[in-house]
């Protein structure tokens, strides 16, 4: 389904409250092998905005599209569908296990989609290796570095293959060379597999690396 458009916005409004409107109007798509950069202040709405592409929030008005189904007003069951086998989130900070191993925290979530522990520890395995982790997969969480953790998050992120990463400033706790390791990894997913990632960044040497940067600003958003 869905063509070459993995996500749209089309004019989205967001007010939390009657009558203080946070975000107006918002069109936006991210096609399929597209990298698409957010920017914009604190407070000004980015996190608002990938909440309501990821479904987690609905929109005060608009219509939210994935894989070309609009889902604004879609039954509750087919946005934990399309949740579950079509889009993840990375965030800033990591929410790895600290019980488990680097390993099972990558196996954990093809358990949860489904697959057998065999085909999940392969491709956890396989993943681990391609992010330079192989050497730590029975390591504890608490027994790597912070630029390690937010690389087993990420490998996490993407081990169920997402067509739609929404990576909410999944560097900004990072030094200016983990940031670029992560970002770069992130976008070579994404363009090996023809997936798509919208992702929020205050970091201009990274968002200028991205296929197309939008900035939010005054409640709307600006091309750069
Ligand atoms: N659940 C909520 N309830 C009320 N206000 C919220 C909620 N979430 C966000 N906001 C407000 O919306 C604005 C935008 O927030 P956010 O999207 O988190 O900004 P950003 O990610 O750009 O820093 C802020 O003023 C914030 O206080
Ligand atoms: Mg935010």
């Amino acid at each position: 389904m869905g063509g070459n458009v993995a996500l749209e916005l089309t004019s989205i409004n967001k007010s939390f409250k009657k009558g203080s409107t946070v975000i107006q109007d918002i069109n936006l798509s991210v096609a399929r092998g597209q990298v698409v950069a957010l920017t914009g202040s604190s407070g000004s709405g980015k996190t608002t905005i990938l909440q309501i592409a990821g479904l987690l929030d609905q929109p005060t008005s608009g219509v939210v599209t994935i894989d070309g189904v609009n889902c604004t007003q879609a039954s509750n069951k087919y946005k934990t569908h399309i949740r579950r086998s079509f889009l993840s989130f990375v965030y800033q900070f990591h929410y790895l296990l600290q019980e488990l191993s680097v390993l099972e925290n990558v196996i954990l979530p093809q358990l949860i989609a489904g697959k057998s522990k065999t085909e999940a520890v392969r491709n956890s395995q396989a993943i681990l290796e391609k992010f330079g982790l192989e050497n730590k997969a029975s390591s504890m969480i608490s027994e790597i570095s912070g630029g390690e953790r937010q690389r087993v998050a990420i490998a996490r992120s993407i081990v169920n293959s997402p067509k739609l990463l929404l990576a909410d400033e999944p560097t900004g706790n990072l030094d200016p060379t983990n940031s670029l390791n992560v970002f770069l990894l992130l976008c070579s997913y994404v363009k090996e597999n023809n997936n798509s990632m919208l992702i929020v960044t205050h970091n201009h040497l990274l968002a200028e690396k991205a296929d197309c940067v939008l900035q939010l600003k005054n409640q709307s958003l600006v091309k750069l």
